[in-house]
């Protein structure tokens, strides 16, 4: 039985699939305010709970042998992100969970000092690298699923906004590809105990995405790029009410102040481990935008 938790989000979702298609076992760990009727149709075993709550916790991993965490922090990075992993991995070693892989990200080891689910997510690393479980940890730069909405605002209105440095570097990575990696990890010996890196097959400057969608969609972009110091501004005016939001909005900056990419040859190493070829960016938008 595998635990998956974040079911309904990019990954998880798509991990979900991948393993129901297999007809494996799988628990979806959901809130009841969850979007989970998809996993249902898809005979998952549905968990209602919440990963605030350690009991919840506790109890979805009874009779597990595998566990993926893939959910998002909701903008409570020590709640979520750190928690509520240190809390999964506690109960996976006492049930004797056989193989543990983490959704972490790329650059958690930079140590960005304001970025609370950077800081969270390498905490965790640290404590699963020294858990005595089996686990892979996956780094994933940013995720095309994100892109989706953007893309069809983009084909209502031709505009993208794009904020702070256009010419960063990145390597978006397929969110389908990202699922196999994360349920191939499991039955990959080059991926055992492993740290590793995900990102597509090309490095793009940012710019290069709303360039993607104008060939997609066969009309000129027209790019909104105001300044990263408009971020400040709305940090520091959000903190007045509320700091919780500000330090999510600490994560934001950090994600567009800098450059997240894999080297060629951690996508070389990438492909060969898992043995198939990363899908690049334009690809993956013309399929599911269906251009
Ligand atoms: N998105 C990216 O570009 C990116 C890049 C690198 C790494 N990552 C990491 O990848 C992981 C998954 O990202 P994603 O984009 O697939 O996530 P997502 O689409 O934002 O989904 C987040 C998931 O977490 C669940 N969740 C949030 N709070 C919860 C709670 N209190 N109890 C139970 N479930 C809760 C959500 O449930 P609901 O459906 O109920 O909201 C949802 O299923 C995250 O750890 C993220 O840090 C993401």
């Amino acid at each position: 039985m595998f635990l998956v938790t974040g079911a309904t989000g990019g990954i998880g979702r798509r991990v979900v699939r991948l393993l129901r298609e297999q007809e494996t076992p799988v628990r979806a760990f959901v809130r009841l305010t969850s979007d989970y009727g998809q996993l249902e149709h898809r005979k998952a075993e549905i968990f209602i709970g919440d990963l605030r709550h350690e009991k919840d916790i506790q109890k979805a991993c009874q009779g597990v042998q595998y566990i993926i965490s893939a959910h998002g922090s909701d903008g409570d990075a020590l709640a979520l992100d750190y928690r509520a992993n240190i809390e999964l991995i506690d109960h996976a070693k006492a049930v004797g969970v056989q193989h543990f892989v983490f959704i972490s990200v790329l650059g958690a080891e930079r140590g960005y000092e304001d970025a609370p689910t950077f800081k969270a997510k390498r905490a965790v690393e640290q404590y699963l690298q020294v858990s005595g479980l089996n686990y892979t940890i996956l780094r994933p730069a940013g995720l095309s699923s994100n892109l989706l909405p953007l893309a069809e605002r983009f084909r209502e209105t031709r505009t993208y906004l794009l904020i702070g440095d256009h010419k960063n570097r990145t390597s978006i990575v397929s969110t389908d590809d990202l699922a196999r990696i994360t349920v191939s990890s499991v039955t990959t010996p080059a991926a055992q105990n492993q740290i590793l890196p995900v990102g597509g097959p090309e490095i793009l400057q940012r710019q290069d995405i709303p360039r993607i969608l104008g060939r997609i969609f066969n009309q000129e972009p027209i790019i909104i790029n105001p300044p990263l110091f408009l971020v400040d501004g709305v940090r520091s005016a959000v903190g007045l009410l509320n700091s919780q939001a500000q330090k999510a909005l600490g994560t934001f900056r950090t994600l567009l102040a800098n450059e997240f990419f894999c080297t060629p040859d951690e996508i070389s190493h990438l492909e060969s481990i898992f043995n198939f070829k990363l899908e690049p960016l334009e690809s993956f938008l013309r399929r599911y935008l269906a251009v």
